[in-house]
């Protein structure tokens, strides 16, 4: 029979992380991060990632010494700082049971090399995490989502040195001494395979520090440092932290064939597996032979200890999040349309809307991808973000949004077959629950929120949040478990 409830004790909420809502950049210690230095750019194509992402080392130095919050909106987040405990109580009065957070890496440790973390900012997570347990709100931490020391990006270009690692594993060895009474389920990196789309973003790599002609493979030199820090800082969690649950995070980009041409599938197969490998190595401990065998044709030597192919061997995930927002589809033709989705750009697929940035909406490619992750690793899985980036329009103090309510909806009746097919899911927060600042275009205007920010992309207003008519609508899906869809 098929059940219309999921399962019981399902994690339903909203996941955002630190550098998008927070703000409070110079506040309590904090030090800069990469994401401080993101800027606002009006009059820049809201589908043109490569000039949004675009960043030199000069452009990182001037923005470090300006002092302003001007066009800098992940300096100012939604203030959520602040104004969590009111947030906290929103998402309670919604009914959520989980919310997904990150930790500021350089709220605790500023540049990064400190030997001892810094106290005001561990104590802003004790406060927050223990609001959210007040509303029996399951805390999940992301210890890495976009906002690594600054200093450690400009002394060593990032992730593509190795003492980077050692910084990252005190970093959150830090966060399980002071918050293993609180929280249980943990992720490591964000979107760990983002780093080849926007490596400053993800890992502090300067394009142009890198060495002419090893860029990809000092890039991939610094994804192995987070794989190798990922299992160290797994080890390190279970050893600390009793019961607790470390998983791995992926962007999940599911690619369709254009057309049934062999070469359509064939270059759709390779897309694919290219998504998987990163996944690949967290639970199953080791490199795909496939990637290593790439990588020897296109001259990439990544250097790797014995002792870096041991911990990735022993410290494998105990759970598989990722996030889904569009599809794509691939084609070997170059004559076919193209659209941009999630920092990327595909193929257009003729049966599908898009959102205002290009996203093509396919909640079916949500059942798809659950059912792939899960038939491939066998493990729980856990959908982190999913959501609609949306322009809304206030009207009387009221936000009507019947096309993200369309969205989550169809996205929802498709999670639910997938479980109802045997897919072991053990939860859904949704991105940014209540608006925040985007990751890619630093828009405030690029709204994912069931609760309205009074903000503009400039930073104009009076930061006060509203109830949308989506908020209402999600409340009853999680209150019925949902047997309300
Ligand atoms: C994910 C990121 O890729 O997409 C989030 O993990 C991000 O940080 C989300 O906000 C949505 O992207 P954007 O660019 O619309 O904010």
């Amino acid at each position: 029979m098929t059940n219309t409830r999921f399962p019981d004790g399902f994690l339903w909420g909203g996941a955002i992380a630190a550098n998008q809502a927070e703000g409070a950049w110079n506040v309590g210690g904090k030090g800069l991060s990469v994401a401080d230095v993101a800027t606002f750019k009006a009059n820049v194509d809201v589908k043109n990632y490569a000039a949004h992402n675009a960043i030199s080392r000069q452009v990182v130095e001037e923005a470090a010494l300006d002092p302003t919050d001007g066009i800098y909106p992940k300096r100012r987040g939604i203030d959520f700082y602040h104004r969590y405990p009111e947030d906290i109580a929103l998402f309670a009065e919604m009914g959520f049971k989980a919310l997904r957070i990150s930790i500021a890496w350089s709220r605790i440790f500023p540049n990064g090399e400190e030997q001892e973390p810094n106290m005001e900012g561990v104590e802003f997570y004790i406060g927050l995490l223990q609001e959210m347990r007040k509303h029996n709100i399951e805390p999940i931490v992301t210890l890495s989502h976009y906002e690594m020391p600054l200093a450690l990006s400009l002394k060593y270009n990032g992730w593509v040195a190795r003492p980077v690692v050692d910084c990252f594993v005190r970093f959150c060895n830090v966060c399980f001494d002071y918050f293993k009474p609180y929280v249980t389920y943990w992720l490591t990196f964000n979107e760990v395979d983002s780093i080849c789309r926007h490596p400053f973003t993800t890992a502090g790599i300067l394009p142009d520090c890198l060495t002419p002609g090893k860029e990809q493979q000092e890039i991939y030199q610094g994804l192995h440092h987070q794989l190798v820090a990922s299992a160290m800082v797994t080890r390190d969690c279970h050893a600390k932290v009793p019961g607790s649950k470390v998983g791995c995070m992926l962007t999940k980009l599911t690619t369709y064939p254009h057309t049934c041409h062999p070469k359509d599938v064939e270059l759709t197969l390779i897309k694919n597996l290219d998504n998987y490998f990163y996944a690949d190595v967290q639970v199953f401990g080791e490199y795909p032979r496939l990637t290593l065998a790439r990588w020897q044709r296109e001259g990439i030597e990544v250097q790797m200890t014995p002792e870096d192919l041991e911990v990735l061997k022993q410290h494998t995930v105990d759970y598989v999040s990722f996030s889904y927002y569009m599809s794509m589809t691939e084609s070997a033709s170059n004559d076919v349309e193209r659209t941009p989705g999630n920092t990327i750009v595909g193929v257009k697929n003729p049966y599908l809307e898009s959102t205002d940035w290009g996203w093509q909406i396919d909640p079916v490619g949500l059942k798809i991808s659950l059912i792939e992750l899960y038939d491939r690793y066998r493990k729980p899985l856990m959908v982190v973000e999913n959501g609609m980036g949306a322009k809304d329009t206030v009207v009387d103090g009221e936000i009507h949004d019947p096309y993200r309510i369309a969205y989550f909806k169809a996205h929802f009746e498709q999670m639910r077959e997938a479980i109802n097919m045997g897919v072991e899911c053990l939860g859904y927060t949704s991105w940014g629950p209540i608006d925040i600042v985007s990751a890619s275009t630093s828009q405030m205007s690029k709204r994912y929120g069931f609760i309205y920010v009074d903000q503009d992309d400039l930073g104009n207003g009076t930061l006060d949040r509203l109830r949308k008519d989506s908020f209402y609508w999600y409340q009853d899906v999680i209150r019925t478990n949902g047997e309300s869809l």
